[in-house]
């Protein structure tokens, strides 16, 4: 047997792996993730999962040895622009951008350390694991620094007296914290994202990343959507559809016994705030309900 599989490299351990994990397992993909392992063979789907160092993830969908990667825009950046300084270009398509994974690239000084703006910096030296894009951002701003290239544990390079700030990801700012330090300037935004290498050709692997860029979206969606469900007084149905966050035309139900109150389910493209629930309810609103949403397929 000599079927073709889809190779997808996914973050070993790290920020994105339990997030794209579970998108894939929402997606149908049944994953029996061996920690230990390199590869693992989706069971009922042609696709095989490669576990990796995300900062290996753009290179291997670069060179075609993956055909899709989860991983996070900073890191795709970064790398695109190691290889741009070689005269190489970046190849890939980006083809989602997930709902995960958000963080920031920021510099970060020792608390006590005085810090006015980004002339600071000037002649500092700067630890990081992402040397192309503080270049790049340090150029862009004037700045002359030395660059410390670490490729883990960069906050605690001042406290080692490797560097005197850094620049690392943040994203719930707890590492910073822990270790004394400040956030000072925000270089760049980043989620996480689903690219692709180039040049897939027509064909059965093509088509399976159609259906699963389908379902993808389908889980995002669903994520960001509500299922509403409320009993109402006929005369007020108008008044609650208003308030009723992004939903579109909502099914009126009759209430077996009652010729007054109706039911109404809608789903809810935005969060549904306790003040939405509580507005609904003022309007005569009974029996309000939540609910989560599977999956959704449009
Ligand atoms: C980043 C960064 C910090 C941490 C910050 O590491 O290097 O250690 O996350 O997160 P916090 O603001 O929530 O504390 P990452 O998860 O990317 O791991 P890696 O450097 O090993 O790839
Ligand atoms: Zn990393």
């Amino acid at each position: 047997m000599n079927e073709s599989r889809l190779k997808i490299a996914v973050q070993r351990s790290g920020r994105l792996s339990d997030a794209t994990l579970q998108i894939l397992e929402r997606c149908g993909l049944k994953i029996n993730p061996s920690k230990n392992k390199l590869i693992t063979h989706v069971k009922n789907m042609p696709i095989d999962i490669l576990f990796v160092r995300d900062d290996d993830i753009p290179g291997l969908v670069m060179e075609g040895f993956v055909d899709l990667g989860f991983v996070g825009e900073n890191t795709m950046q970064e790398v695109s622009l190691q290889r741009a300084k070689f005269g190489e270009n970046a190849l890939f398509e980006n083809l989602i951008k997930l709902d995960y994974g958000h963080c920031r690239l920021s510099l970060a000084t020792p608390e006590e350390n005085q810090y006015i703006n980004i002339r600071s910096l000037e002649g500092s030296r700067i630890a990081t694991s992402y040397p192309y894009l503080l270049g790049e951002f340090l150029k862009k701003e004037g700045v002359s620094a030395k660059i410390v290239h670490l490729t883990g544990s960069v906050e605690v390079a001042p406290r080692a007296g490797l560097a005197d700030a850094i620049c690392d990801l943040v994203s719930t700012g707890v590492t910073l914290e822990a270790n004394g330090l400040r956030e000072v300037e925000v270089m760049l935004r980043s989620s996480a994202t689903l690219v692709q290498r180039m040049d897939i050709a027509p064909g059965p692997d093509k088509e399976l990343i159609a259906r699963l860029i389908v379902r993808i979206k389908g889980v995002i969606k669903a994520r960001e959507s509500k299922y509403i469900m409320l009993h109402a007084p006929l005369d007020k149905v108008d008044a609650i559809i208003d308030i009723l966050p992004g939903a579109e035309k909502p099914t009126i139900l009759p209430l077996a016994g009652s010729d007054k109150q109706v039911a109404i389910h809608a789903v809810s493209t935005e969060t549904v705030f306790w003040e939405t629930m509580e507005s609904l309810k003022k309007l005569g609103g009974s029996s309000i309900l939540v609910l989560p949403i599977e999956k959704m397929l449009e």
